[in-house]
């Protein structure tokens, strides 16, 4: 579909930025410039109708009503207009967990699946994660690259503007280092917003069975220092789950990560309760992911504390399994994020829209409340919600142009459909 553009010639040097005038709705605006929203906060979402956006450089510089005194002078000076006449500017998504760094697909596993196996069956004989592995190391740096930049492109076109990548199919060290300089480069080169996360313990490889604590020594007295000495990784993470790496393994590699500088995710209650919650909490973990399996102890121990709770919709549709008490979590007061898990096994799909619909389908949440589960508090999870994740002047301009809609509840309502018409990241149509 074609938008109608108008631009004027732009002045050298000049403070002349872009104005989008005539939005139907922007939403997503956070007046107070909260990093997170809790609770009944979540239901909270700056609207306005009619509306216009200035950006000046990379970021927002201001914004209002069409009929106010402001947009008027700029409407007068000299800037670069884009009429968005019939649709909603929002905030861009954040995906704060995903592993979309990887060789193969494993659409024979989904076959599998179907006809009964279960994703802990799978990875016992072999499967699962320690497939990818092998397909990883055999595959080099730069075709891993291109994968990779294929599927960012894509999420892009899909509305995520700022992503978290994980390592994880390496699990020997030459591997994972690998798959995070892959990670590096699309930081480097791509206009997304990424952050990484270093997972060696996402899975245990084969020789290591029946020993799994010398694997967790191969990662913290090996790997944990060479991903630090080239600064490869933001976060450290652990598979801290029933088949997994245990309690006593994941304090291990956290403090191992944390005198690294690399703050704590972790991946943890997928397959039953696993004390990943409460030794993500002990740890100052930005976010607990997955919860699939969770209790009241688990959401006591969440309340009050600096750890994003972070529900993976697409991994309990793919896999079928329980769906994580998210209305409960909120309604006890806690944030609650929700990113896709993009990642060859347990969702292979990095589609943030239809983590909004089922947001709002399956887990009976309000489409407020899942635009602020799927930027806002997404953005808190990966560290950038100063930076990203709501429409607040002097962040940068990562923005939404929709397909034409009147309003914000249509977009998790038109469910499967792509309704991102333009993406702007920082500050430029891509
Ligand atoms: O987040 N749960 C662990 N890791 C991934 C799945 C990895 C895989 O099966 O390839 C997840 O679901
Ligand atoms: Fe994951």
């Amino acid at each position: 579909m074609q938008m109608r553009v108008f631009s004027l010639p732009l002045p050298q040097n000049s403070q002349k930025g872009m104005l989008i005038v005539n939005i139907n709705e922007l939403v997503g605006i956070e007046e107070q410039g909260r990093l997170l929203k809790r609770g009944s906060e979540m239901a909270e979402t700056g609207r306005i109708k009619n509306a216009f956006l200035l950006i000046k450089g990379r970021k927002i510089a201001d914004y209002g009503s069409m009929d106010s005194e402001a947009c008027r002078k700029y409407l007068a000076e000299n800037h670069r207009v884009f009429d968005a006449q019939g649709r909603v500017v929002m905030p861009t998504f954040c995906d704060s967990h995903t592993h979309l760094v990887y060789a193969n697909s494993r659409e024979m596993e989904f076959v599998d699946k179907i006809r009964g196996l279960s994703y802990e069956e799978i990875a016992k004989r072999g499967g699962g994660i320690l497939n990818s592995a092998k397909a990883t190391a055999a595959a080099s740096e730069d075709e891993l690259y291109d994968m990779a930049w294929q599927r960012l492109e894509e999420v892009m076109r899909m509305g995520t503007g700022a992503i978290e990548i994980k390592s994880g199919y390496g699990l020997t060290t030459d591997s994972e280092l690998k798959l995070l300089r892959v990670i590096r480069r699309l930081k480097e080169n791509s206009p997304l917003l990424i952050k990484s996360n270093f997972l060696g313990a996402h899975g245990i490889p084969m020789e290591y069975r029946g020993h799994q604590e010398d694997y967790v020594d191969l990662v913290i007295n090996e790997m944990i220092p060479l991903v630090a000495s080239e600064d490869l990784a933001d976060f450290i993470d652990v598979f801290c789950d029933q088949g997994f790496f245990t309690v006593e393994d994941t304090e291990r590699i956290l403090m191992a990560g944390i005198k690294y500088g690399m703050r704590p995710k972790i991946h943890a209650n997928e397959m039953a309760i696993s004390g990943g919650v409460q030794v993500g909490v002990k740890y100052g973990a930005i976010s607990v992911d997955h919860l699939e399996q969770i209790g009241d102890e688990e959401i006591e121990c969440l309340k009050d504390t600096e750890t994003m709770p972070t529900v993976l919709p697409g991994c309990a549709f793919f896999l079928n399994l329980p769906l994580s008490p998210a209305r409960k979590m909120i309604d006890s007061g806690l944030p609650v994020a929700m990113a896709s898990d993009f990642n060859p096994g347990t969702s292979p799909s990095g589609n943030m829209q239809l983590i909004m619909s089922m947001a709002c389908i399956r887990y009976r949440l309000t489409p407020e409340e899942a635009l602020n589960a799927t930027t806002l508090n997404t953005a808190y999870a990966m560290g950038v919600s100063d930076e990203v994740g709501s429409i607040t002047k002097g962040k940068l301009a990562n923005l939404i142009v929709t397909e034409p809609m009147t309003q914000l509840e249509f977009m998790p309502y038109y469910y499967g459909a792509n309704k991102v018409a333009k993406m702007i990241l920082n500050g430029k149509f891509v």
